[in-house]
């Protein structure tokens, strides 16, 4: 989980299976966040009108449309805003794990209690990741706006220890200013503890909803970019042995050089092989809104299209034509899919 790669490739970086059929589904069924991070600005966004957002039935039949395009264990992944805050979300989870679906959740940990440690165990959920940004716990919760949020995540992964056994748990951590003096604590940490089965590494990268992609967004989220870059690329150094010599961080070591790449200079780090994600991964917002690339247009709706036309329908080729000629500097392949195309690239 938490890398689309694994999803999208195989070991020698061709693409798995029929390159025709979606590769990997993510449904952000809520944008509403209780938390207050200063790396994200989901919960800044109005909420929307009840008869704006799609029902679950709406949600159930693209559910099942999305199946007969693809193969059985597809990944699906639930995410938001905090997912589940949603009402419904785990019929849907197990309405998805009925039809053959894998199924992910990309969660804060804040509600994880017992009694929804138990409907999650009993939805059939495979696998939840978790957000850490560090093991002390007033940086997690300075970073996450709200105090007492890393004591939710600690019962969090022991109420899912207890009461969902059968779903995995792993970490979401993101490398910034506040947390590099952490980050190898957080390893440590993860690989002595039996409950965390992967601890998984992102870069920050310009906030959800803070308008569109510019180099300017590390002027204003100054105090989120690494002021000592000597220091960020040591650390990931640091990372990269540690995963070496076997310890849970999951990201490819790849991965992880990209970015001490993208420290050392995050303009440069531009894509210029065919992206691997857009065109291929399916995201559905909360309006019900479908898009091939988080950074393109929409292709149609699940209220009112059958995913099974769209997937073949003029507007997703149109797409998939920007998709293959895009040379974005972006934000989602460094964090979800990176490959290492070309090593002029990541040379530091
Ligand atoms: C948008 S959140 C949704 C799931 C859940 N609310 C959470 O925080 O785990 C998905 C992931 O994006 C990460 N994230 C949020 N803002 C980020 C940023 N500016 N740069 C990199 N990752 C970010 C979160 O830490 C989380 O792991
Ligand atoms: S990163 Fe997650 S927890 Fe934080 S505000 Fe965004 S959606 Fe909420
Ligand atoms: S912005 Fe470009 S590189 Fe990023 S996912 Fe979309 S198509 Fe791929």
């Amino acid at each position: 989980m938490a890398d689309l790669c694994e999803a999208a490739l195989n070991k020698d970086g061709s693409i798995k299976g029929d390159a025709s059929k979606p590769r990997f589904c993510c449904l952000a069924p809520t944008d509403y966040c209780m938390l207050r991070c200063k790396m994200c600005n989901k919960w800044q966004e109005p909420s929307p009108k009840p008869e704006e957002l799609p029902s679950l039935d709406e949600w159930k039949s693209f559910i099942g449309g999305l199946r007969e395009l693809v193969d059985p264990g597809f990944e699906m992944d639930f995410g938001g805003g905090e997912v589940l805050s949603m009402p419904g979300i785990l019929d849907l989870v197990r309405f998805a794990k009925e039809k053959g679906f894998k199924t992910t959740m990309a969660s804060n940990g804040y509600l994880i209690n017992k009694e929804l440690a138990k409907k999650i165990g009993d939805s059939g959920l495979d696998a939840v990741s978790l957000s850490l940004d560090s093991p002390r716990p007033e940086v997690h919760d300075r970073m996450r706006g709200v105090e007492g949020v890393y004591q939710h995540v600690m019962q969090a992964i022991d109420n899912l220890t207890k009461y969902a056994p059968q779903t995995k748990k792993g970490l979401c951590c993101i490398i910034m200013n506040e947390n590099l003096d952490d980050l190898l604590s957080l390893v440590k940490w993860a690989d002595s503890n039996v409950k965390v089965d992967w601890l998984y590494f992102m870069v920050v990268v310009q906030p959800n909803y803070s308008g569109p992609l510019t180099d300017e967004w590390r002027d204003e989220y100054k105090y989120l970019w690494p002021k000592d870059k000597i220091k960020a690329i040591s650390v990931l150094d640091e990372l990269i042995r540690l995963r070496q010599d076997g310890s849970k961080i999951s990201n490819r070591i790849e991965h992880l050089r990209a970015y001490k790449a993208y420290f050392a200079n995050p303009q440069k780090l531009v894509n210029k092989a065919k992206c691997v994600i857009g065109g291929r991964a399916i995201s559905v917002n909360a309006y019900g809104f479908i898009q091939l690339c988080l950074f393109k247009d929409f292709i149609g709706n699940i209220r009112k299209d059958d995913i099974r036309k769209l997937w073949y329908s003029r507007d997703a080729e149109l797409i998939r034509e920007k998709v293959d000629q895009c040379k974005t500097n972006c934000h989602l392949l460094l964090n979800c899919c990176y490959i290492e195309d070309d090593p002029s690239l990541y040379a530091i």
